[in-house]
């Protein structure tokens, strides 16, 4: 049966409990279980790094609403990257990164996976010529963001997996800001999606987990042996609290959506903001790619402001309805300075972020309201 994304975020993997009916699958706050003798195990759990129920349920409702083969769950976004790095790339290997990539994601190419012999070049991924002969032979991934963190770059994600595809590559989304309500990669020709579960899967800002959606049972299936191996996974509590706000994702990011619409009309007309990027404007450069790979824009909205470092600093300083924090995702508003915050660890490098910008994570607040805090805190 072909279900809709909605019925899929409420079912999958979440089966009444066969012992109880329980419709909503249990903390199994677990760590091993009973053996019916030596390697009879029940429905084959062990021992719960390897797996545990509650993990499992949100694993497969993650690979059914990316619509992939397998999915997987991990302590974090960054554990999730790290696996999945350190089962793909071996020494010498050469990955592609977006040239304004998450500054965690940067981080760990940088600080982390070159000393272990695996280099990086970013790119300009909205520019598909130049991915293109960034490619060496010893390339083994090429890492997408789209929309980008924190410039809403938009990067067609077809064109790049065929790119990817013809060097003998992987194609890696990371689909943390769209969520798969609003984009699905795999069905774009991604090998493995990625996710900073934190944000807008679990959706209140309750809860820090990662995961990974392969495309293919065999590439799971390696992933799921390194996830083991190296043993980052979500524990059972974070699994409930993720899988818990997986089961609403649509219908908030029908309204992170439509808050953040009137966000960009109010920033686009107001004369201390120089620039408005929202991959949902026309002018947008990737505007057609994303309305051809995308449901809506989404939720996150960056702007540049008048007057510099100092003024988008202020800005941040006088919002009160909106949050200054880091993060995204939840069904709260924050605001930030990306520079000063999130990619401070990209300063000095090519992945340096504009002084004047400030992100925008709009919630679901009433609109009014929101409007009203940006426009006291614009001056
Ligand atoms: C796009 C993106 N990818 C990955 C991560 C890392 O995820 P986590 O913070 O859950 O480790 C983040 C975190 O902000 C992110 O924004």
């Amino acid at each position: 049966m072909n279900e809709g994304f909605e019925t899929l975020a409420i079912h999958a993997g979440q089966e009444a409990d066969p012992h109880t009916g329980a419709v909503v699958p249990p903390i199994y706050a677990v760590s091993t279980y009973k053996q019916d003798g030596v390697g009879g195990l029940r429905s084959g759990y062990e021992y719960s790094r390897s797996a545990n129920p509650t993990r499992t349920a949100l694993e497969e409702c993650l690979a059914a609403v990316e619509g992939g083969a397998r999915g997987l769950a991990f302590a974090s976004g960054l554990a999730a990257e790290d696996t999945l790095l350190r089962t793909v790339c071996a020494p010498g290997d050469h990955v592609l990164i977006p040239d304004d990539a998450y500054g965690g994601t940067f981080r760990l190419f940088a600080k982390v996976l070159e000393r272990w012999g695996v280099s990086y070049d970013p790119v300009p991924l909205g520019d598909v010529d130049a991915v293109r002969a960034a490619v060496r032979p010893e390339t083994k991934v090429i890492w997408v963001e789209t929309p980008t963190n924190p410039l809403l770059g938009i990067a067609d994600i077809a064109a790049l997996a065929s790119i990817a595809h013809d060097a003998g590559a992987l194609l890696v989304v990371d689909n943390t800001f769209a969520s798969p309500y609003l984009q699905q990669p795999v069905a774009l020709g991604a090998d493995v999606v990625v996710h900073s579960t934190t944000k807008y899967v679990g959706g209140h800002s309750d809860v820090v987990g990662g995961a990974l959606v392969a495309a293919s049972a065999e590439l799971g299936e390696r992933l799921a042996y390194h996830q083991n191996a190296m043993g980052a996974v979500a524990g059972p509590f974070d699994a409930w609290l993720t899988l818990r706000g997986l089961k609403t994702l649509a219908v908030r990011m029908d309204r992170h959506c439509d808050n953040a619409e009137r966000v960009v009309e109010l920033l686009a007309s107001h004369p201390k903001v120089t620039q408005v990027l929202y991959p949902g404007l026309p002018e947008h450069p990737g505007h057609e790619v994303a309305a051809k790979q995308m449901r809506r824009f989404g939720g996150m909205v960056s702007f540049r402001v008048a007057g510099g470092e100092e003024a988008a600093v202020e800005v941040c300083n006088r919002a009160k309805l909106f949050t200054l924090g880091e993060s995204l995702g939840g069904v709260e508003s924050l605001i930030e300075h990306p520079g000063r915050m999130t990619h401070a660890s990209a300063a000095g490098s090519p992945l340096e972020v504009p002084a004047d910008l400030v992100r925008l994570s709009v919630g679901i607040e009433t609109v009014g309201d929101l409007l009203a805090d940006l426009s006291q805190a614009l001056g």
